[in-house]
């Protein structure tokens, strides 16, 4: 049997629990080392799942008990923890997005084409299971030509003010994640046209974000995908995607957390309200993309979504940005 990599995770916050938990059910991993600068956050771990703790990163960086690292610290660390990474020959599953400002990444980009080791960024819905397999069906020509692409994405509630103050806006922030599953399926985009409101939520408005946008891609072979957010939804988290060919439609509805339905004469339905949010929703899609890394770590495939996907997702949120403000679609 081949041993555990070892694995050293940085940041403890919400997604960074959900990571430890998936580490600890996983047999390809063995979680070594946690840092967490709110040293709480790191012992909190510890007692869940043991291994060695520290507030440092550089400690668990130079600790020589890693071989590979998963970043689920802010954003800001980012380029810094992947930048460390590949000097010590470390792989790297780094939490999405690798920075809000593309002059950041860019300025590592040369460096991490020639890393040794792996670098992975975490856009987890490509290994959503619905998702994944529509796109593996639609890239096996199960519906012939890929015309269109609608991608609904609606969080149940906005985030507070305060976050949404550094988050980098919508598109950066929220839509980030559509941009790249619009990818997944056309990783070729050649224009973005973008518009935004303020449908309901005053304190976006002050901080000059929109809570409602728009997107429409067009890709390099005519492919138009769409893309619809909103910082709220009613019924819990919105998240539905549609592929439609010249030979038929593949479709991913919301998921509940049981398939129980009631059957009346009135009405046939699902009484139970969606999965609330992203740890619910997509529990096992952060399964799916810790096995992938580790697949990769072992037989050296091709890591996928990489840093270039990571800059790509970005480029077009900047994209989308500036067609909103501007109302003129913007040529890639
Ligand atoms: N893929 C997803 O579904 C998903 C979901 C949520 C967040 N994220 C991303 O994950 C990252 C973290 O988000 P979060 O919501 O978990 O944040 P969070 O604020 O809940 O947690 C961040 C943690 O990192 C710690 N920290 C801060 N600076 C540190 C440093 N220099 N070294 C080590 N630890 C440090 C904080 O003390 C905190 O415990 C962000 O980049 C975010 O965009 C991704």
């Amino acid at each position: 049997m081949t041993s555990p990599i070892r694995i050293g995770l940085i940041g403890t916050g919400r997604i960074g629990q959900v990571h430890a938990a998936t580490i600890d059910r996983s047999n390809d991993f063995e979680l070594t080392y946690t840092c967490d600068t709110f040293i709480a956050g790191a012992e909190n771990i510890q007692s869940l799942y043991g291994g060695k703790i520290t507030d440092d990163p550089e400690v668990l960086l130079n600790s020589g008990e890693v071989d590979a690292i998963l970043v689920a610290a802010p954003t800001p660390t980012h380029v810094g923890l992947i930048e460390r990474a590949i000097d010590l020959g470390l792989h790297v599953l780094c939490e999405k997005p690798i920075d809000l400002d593309i002059e950041r990444v860019d300025a590592l980009r040369e460096k991490a084409s020639k890393a040794k080791t792996l670098i992975a960024i975490g856009f987890n819905r490509r290994f959503d299971p619905g998702f994944n397999q529509i796109q593996a069906r639609v890239a096996a020509g199960e519906i012939g030509t890929l015309e269109q692409l609608i991608i609904i994405s609606r969080d149940p509630a906005p985030a507070p003010q305060e976050y949404i103050h550094v988050s980098g806006g919508i598109f950066r922030d929220m839509t980030i994640h559509d941009f790249d599953m619009a990818r997944f399926f056309v990783p070729n985009i050649v224009e973005v046209s973008a518009t935004g409101t303020n449908a309901f939520c005053d304190y976006i408005a002050e901080e000059g974000d929109y809570d409602s946008v728009a997107v429409t891609l067009r890709g390099a072979n005519n492919e138009l995908v769409t893309i619809v957010n909103s910082r709220h939804a009613s019924f819990g988290y919105d998240q539905r995607l549609e592929a439609f060919g010249s030979l038929g439609m593949l479709t991913a509805s919301n998921l509940t957390p049981t398939s129980v339905q009631l059957h009346t004469a009135e009405a046939v339905e699902v009484r139970e309200p969606y999965f609330n949010f992203f740890l619910e929703r997509y529990a096992l899609s952060y399964q799916n993309e810790l096995a992938d890394f580790a697949t990769s770590i072992r037989s050296g495939k091709a890591i996928n979504p990489n840093y270039e996907d990571g800059r790509a997702a970005l480029v077009l949120a900047n994209a989308a940005l500036e067609s909103a403000q501007t109302g003129k679609a913007v040529k890639l």
